[in-house]
């Protein structure tokens, strides 16, 4: 069994972000970069990594966790000098080194498991994966000899003209012989355009001694591209939607307009579900098959199941039960639970309350901290009361009650089984199973009163006129 570990790059400051977030912890895809690398890694088989850290050390730890291991490189002496810092850690590593930036959150783990194989088979002291880019701006060009072999890299700001003319890049991603590779990395030194020690020196040191540099040219740029800056940041976004995007069409989902449409790296999909545009999908979230999302939902971290309709709305840690239709305009926020064929319908908030199969509740409510039964009905503007000012308390609904419009139940309060709260009632006590509950003002009509009251305002509009 080969051993193979992987050391990601990510103790640089990304100066050209100006940012206070560290580089490598900005998003793509709703996730940060560094993180996609390490995910990558561990997704092509690469056990173990090594992250490099320096800028913004404690901020990357606790975003990666103890899922890898780590390196501290205290002063930013170049990407040659942060490898070598895995030394200690590798030192009797018999097996593959595989160096990866933490600003390419395109990388593949198909690319890395096919640049492994590559290197295997060819024996190579060293593989990097390189791309053509018609405008190469800002990378290290590929320099290959008269046989077609990669003889060295140079990195832009040492280049002359023609070098700077090659289009063939140097993606920052490589798997070295270990052993070769810190022998190689004890002679790099500093002497060029940024008085850095570049990595990228190991390959013409590792040539001149002899050794075999093998080079993966990936079709897809995308996988070489390293960002820089926030414009950089912008493309990369795009570039991750489009794959993202693509990936769920081709498992079956409709998007009817990708290119206005947001879904972040680790939301799931059902076949047959319908995606408007203008929805943005987050996080954990799981959409079933046979849904219909937005136009315009924001739906975080929360489950939809089969057959839901969630249009024009916000979701957040919420569920929601199969064949249930929420929005437009409706609000579910952390705890919402939804059962099956359950409605929400326009200008509803929901919090932390559970409701069970069949309930409706289709116009101007809040339900807060509540537990409500099945097929119970809540009318246009019920409230749940649930906040004295000091505490939050609940409210029960038990199956197969009828809330009758504009009713205010002050919670805590319980309204049994198939119980009945008249309209516009304000509920204070428990409503026993099967009782008609009404609390507010008995109505008088005064006969002829309209009229006499009509009479008695135009006579004194008339006589503020004569004034
Ligand atoms: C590097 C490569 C270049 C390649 C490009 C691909 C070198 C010398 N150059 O250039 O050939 O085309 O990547 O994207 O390797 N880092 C550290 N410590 C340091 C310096 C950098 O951890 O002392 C980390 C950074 O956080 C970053 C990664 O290494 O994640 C790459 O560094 P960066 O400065 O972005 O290198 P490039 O100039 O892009
Ligand atoms: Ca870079």
């Amino acid at each position: 069994m080969l051993n193979i570990v992987g050391i990601v790059l990510a103790a640089g400051l990304g100066k050209r972000m100006k940012s206070r977030l560290y580089k490598v912890l900005h998003p793509v895809g709703g996730k940060p970069m560094v993180e996609h690398v390490t995910g990558v890694l561990a997704e092509a088989g690469v056990e173990r990594s090594v992250v490099i850290v320096g800028h913004g050390a404690e901020a990357v730890r606790s975003t990666l966790g103890s899922r890898v291991d780590y390196a501290l490189q205290e002063q930013q002496l170049g990407t040659g000098h942060a490898v070598r810092m895995a030394e200690p850690l590798l030192m009797d590593l018999e097996g593959i080194a595989v160096v990866v930036c933490g600003d390419t959150p395109l990388i593949t783990a198909n690319t890395i498991r096919e640049m492994l194989e590559l290197h295997c088979r060819s024996q190579a002291a060293a593989t990097l994966l390189t791309a053509r880019f018609v405008n190469p701006t800002g990378f290290g060009r590929i320099v290959r000899g008269a046989d077609g072999r990669i003889q060295r890299i140079v990195e832009e700001k040492d280049c002359n003209d023609i070098e700077r003319a090659i289009e063939e890049i140097n993606a920052g991603t490589y798997c070295f012989d270990s052993k070769k590779l810190f022998g190689a990395l004890a002679k790099v030194t500093n002497e060029n355009a940024q008085g850095e020690f570049y990595l990228t020196d190991v390959i013409r040191l590792l040539r001149e001694d002899g050794h075999t540099i093998e080079g993966y040219c990936t079709a897809d740029p995308a996988e070489a591209f390293g960002v820089n800056d926030r414009v950089a940041l912008a493309e990369a976004e795009r570039l991750m939607r489009e794959r993202i995007n693509r990936a769920h069409m081709v498992n079956g989902v409709t998007l009817i307009d990708p290119s206005a449409t947001y879904i972040e790296s680790d939301v799931t999909i059902g076949p047959d579900t319908v995606v408007y545009p203008g929805t943005v999908l987050r996080g954990k979230t799981a959409i079933g098959s046979d849904c219909v999302i937005g136009p315009n939902a924001d739906i975080a971290d929360s489950t939809v199941s089969d057959g839901a309709a969630v249009r024009q709305s916000v979701l957040t840690q919420a569920s929601v039960g199969d064949n249930s239709t929420v929005g437009p305009f409706a609000y579910l926020r952390p705890g919402a639970k939804l059962g099956k064929d359950v409605r929400v319908g326009d200008f509803v908030e929901i919090k932390n309350a559970e409701l069970d199969d069949g309930t409706k509740v289709s116009h101007l409510a809040y339900v807060g901290d509540a537990k409500v039964g099945k097929d119970v009905n809540l009318g246009c503007g019920v409230i749940t009361v649930n906040y004295d000012g000091f505490d939050k308390h609940q409210t029960v609904i038990e199956d197969g009650a009828f809330i009758g419009s504009n009713a205010n139940l002050i919670a805590p309060v319980t309204i049994g089984e198939g119980a009945y709260v008249v309209a516009g009632s304000t509920i204070t006590k428990d409503v026993p199973a099967g009782d008609l509950a009404i609390a507010r003002e008995r109505q008088t009509n005064k006969t002829g009163y309209a009229g006499k009251l009509k009479a008695r305002l135009k006579a004194s509009k008339d006589r503020k006129l004569e004034e």
